[in-house]
């Protein structure tokens, strides 16, 4: 079922009150509430207007915020007034007030919050957090199969709001990586249900910034409907000596209208290396021509475009392992154990799982059938529209390795690298609402960003510079080796020089015997780190998620408490102000 699109505060034009008004009386037809399972009947004006529908959202990098937004649309064209907000802007004694809730939640990390639904759950899962027997609530989950974790944030504020007394008006629906539609039904079958729930007493008001909702900008150019762009650039960065290869893409945006802020993320769609296409297709011993059932184009051009042939899908493995008899593989399933699965895994692509079989013991059609569609990557975008107009700069590490003797490469990295020039690359911006420069022009900067880290902050720094802001920038930038990973150099040096860039320290990790990391500099300038905190200082982490983010968090504490003269506690509830006062934040991968 597809509903169509209605801007938050836009009127409805006739098209859409018909549909809206069949679709909700439909619902209300068949949908029953839960408590004494009777059918609702339609919400009186009064009880419309008792409570407000709050919509809360725990984003990473803006599709729970999307759908929040498209949620209030709804929740308009239902009847309520609906009050979006994120996660982290709510504490527990706002929270016990609301009778009316909807959560659209993304999962992180491995299995996390995203970053701005950390405090909300922090609290909520505490033993101190309040019983909510007033609330009714339902949830909805974003996230992808392809992690152990999955939709796990919205399962568990599902969980924990149940243990809490509230009661469920929806049941929580999880969403895979293609969650438009689905989301969609949820929300359109949620509203109807949340309209009729008599709100009681009145809450206190919600702040008036949560109530004016901003209008939803929605791009033509989107996930499902890419804008086709040719790369105008693309040069390697670091030496023909280093270990890595990163590069620096321009993509050229013509006459789209596509529009980006600093902060924002490019989604590109990648385009599969033919190489392992015509290996696959050779070890499953199919035609390159053949038709599939289901698919419109000949074999190898849906294996190069539409699935995801690289990353193994957990349906693959596990017919492999039935199929195959490899002991190994086998022990590691039947125990469950994630850790010994990812070694496992690690290095490994969909031929390396096919060569476990004989040649042709997999039919393409069961081999197909097993693949997920080929999805997106994003990438931090590198450029300030106000210094790079009509271009959009990426800055992006080859993914490349060996494994038993043959190479393999990163579906979208290496597509860019090598083959993507003079192609027609569909692009969509992700917009990351959170992650830009203060609105403060004066206010302190302080940012972490070592390797392709450095992305975003080239596009704060650009943007500063373009809007003139006289506010400090404070980089901490590393990578392997000085002498070849210091991407960016003479750009870097000329914004020290202009006093754009007001601090720089750099952190090589093997130029030296011992390990010299971001954090390493860090913790050697805490004294000044803390007082440009203290002086309203933002601070900001981009790049791998998984290290470097978790001990720059540490560091971060540990300056505070050395340097503001806190307990550990302490350090952390200034940490999380930072945090609440959007003061820190990361765009980390
Ligand atoms: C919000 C966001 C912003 C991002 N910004 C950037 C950015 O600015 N620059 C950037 O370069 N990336 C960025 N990324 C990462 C990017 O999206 C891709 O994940 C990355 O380019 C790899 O994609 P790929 O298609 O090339 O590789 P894939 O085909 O997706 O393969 C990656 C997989 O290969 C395997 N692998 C990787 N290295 C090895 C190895 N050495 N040995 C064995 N196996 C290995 C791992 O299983 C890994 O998961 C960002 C990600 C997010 C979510
Ligand atoms: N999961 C992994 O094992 C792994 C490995 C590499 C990259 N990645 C992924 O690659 C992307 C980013 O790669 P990138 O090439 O831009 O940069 P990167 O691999 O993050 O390396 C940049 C710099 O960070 C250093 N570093 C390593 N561990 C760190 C830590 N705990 N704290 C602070 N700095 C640390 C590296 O040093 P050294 O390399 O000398 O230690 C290097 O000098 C991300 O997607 C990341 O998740 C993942
Ligand atoms: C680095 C990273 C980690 C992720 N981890 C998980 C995870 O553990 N479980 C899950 O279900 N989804 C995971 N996802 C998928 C996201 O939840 C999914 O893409 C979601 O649509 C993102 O929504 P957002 O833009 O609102 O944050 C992860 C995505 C990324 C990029």
């Amino acid at each position: 079922m597809k509903v169509p699109y209605i801007p938050a505060d836009a009127p409805f034009d006739g098209d859409q009150r018909a549909w809206l008004s069949g679709f909700l009386a439909g619902l209300h037809s068949r949908l029953a509430i839960d408590g004494d399972g009777s059918t609702p009947v339609a919400a009186t004006p009064q009880q419309q207007s008792a409570s407000p529908l709050h919509i809360l959202y725990g984003t990473q990098t803006g599709n729970a915020e999307g759908v929040a937004m498209d949620a209030a649309a709804a929740a308009r064209a239902a009847g309520m007034q609906p009050v979006v907000e994120p996660l982290d802007d709510i504490d527990m004694a706002r929270f016990a007030t609301m009778k009316r809730v909807i959560v659209v939640v993304s999962t992180y990390g491995e299995g996390e919050m995203p970053d701005n639904a950390q405090l909300f759950w922090e609290a909520l899962s505490a033993d101190s957090a309040p019983r909510l027997e007033a609330m009714n609530f339902g949830v909805l989950a974003l996230g992808d199969t392809g992690y152990d974790g999955f939709c796990q944030a919205g399962k568990l504020i599902d969980t924990r709001l149940e243990q809490l007394g509230a009661r469920r008006m929806a049941t929580r629906l999880d969403c895979d990586v293609d969650y438009e539609d689905a989301a969609s039904a949820w929300v359109g079958e949620a509203m109807p249900i949340a309209a009729t729930i008599d709100g009681g007493q009145a809450e206190p008001a919600a702040p008036a910034e949560a109530m004016a909702l901003p209008a939803r900008e929605k791009s033509q150019w989107n996930r499902k409907s890419p804008y086709s762009s040719v790369i105008t650039v693309n040069k390697r960065l670091s030496s023909a000596a280093s270990a890595k290869e990163i590069r620096h893409f321009e993509f050229d945006l013509g006459d789209s209208g596509l529009v980006y802020e600093a902060g924002d993320a490019l989604g590109v769609m990648p385009v599969n290396n033919p190489i392992l296409v015509s290996a696959i297709l050779e070890r499953l011993g199919a035609d390159k021509d053949a038709a599939l059932p289901g698919l419109s184009r000949p074999l190898d051009q849906e294996l190069t475009a539409s699935f995801e042939i690289s990353t193994p899908s957990r349906e693959l493995i596990a017919e492999i392992e039935r199929r195959a008899g490899h002991d190994e593989l086998s022990h590691i399933l039947r125990h469950g154990d994630k850790e010994a699965l990812e070694n496992w895994l690690w290095g490994k692509d969909s031929l390396d799982l096919l060569q476990l079989l004989p040649s042709g013991a997999m039919s393409a059609a069961d081999f197909v059938g097993l693949l997920k569609p080929l999805q997106h990557r994003a990438y931090s975008i590198s450029s300030s529209p106000l210094a790079a107009e009509g271009r959009v700069h990426l800055t992006i590490a080859s993914v490349r390795y060996t494994t038993d003797g043959r190479e393999h490469g990163g579906v979208c990295s290496t597509y860019l690298a090598e083959r993507a020039e003079g192609e027609m690359v569909g692009i969509f911006v992700s917009q990351n609402k959170a992650f830009r420069v203060p609105s403060d022009d004066a206010a302190p900067v302080i940012m972490v960003g070592p390797g392709t880290g450095i992305a975003p902050f080239r596009a704060f720094l650009q943007e500063r510079r373009a809007r003139g802001a006289s506010g400090r920038n404070w980089l901490f930038f590393g990578d392997q080796h000085r002498a070849d990973d210091f991407i960016y150099e003479e750009e870097l040096a000329t914004m020290s020089s202009t006093g754009l860039l007001t601090r720089l320290d750099l952190a090589f990790s093997r130029d030296q015997s011992e390990k010299i990391y971001v954090q390493t500099r860090m913790r050697e300038n805490g004294k000044a780190l803390y007082a440009w905190l203290e002086e309203g200082g933002h601070f900001y982490v981009c790049g791998d998620a998984t290290r470097m983010a978790r001990d720059v968090d540490q560091a971060l504490h540990d300056i505070v408490a050395a340097h503001g003269g806190h307990s550990a506690d302490a350090a952390t509830t200034y940490v999380n102000e930072l945090k609440r006062q959007k003061r820190y934040v990361r765009d980390v991968y």
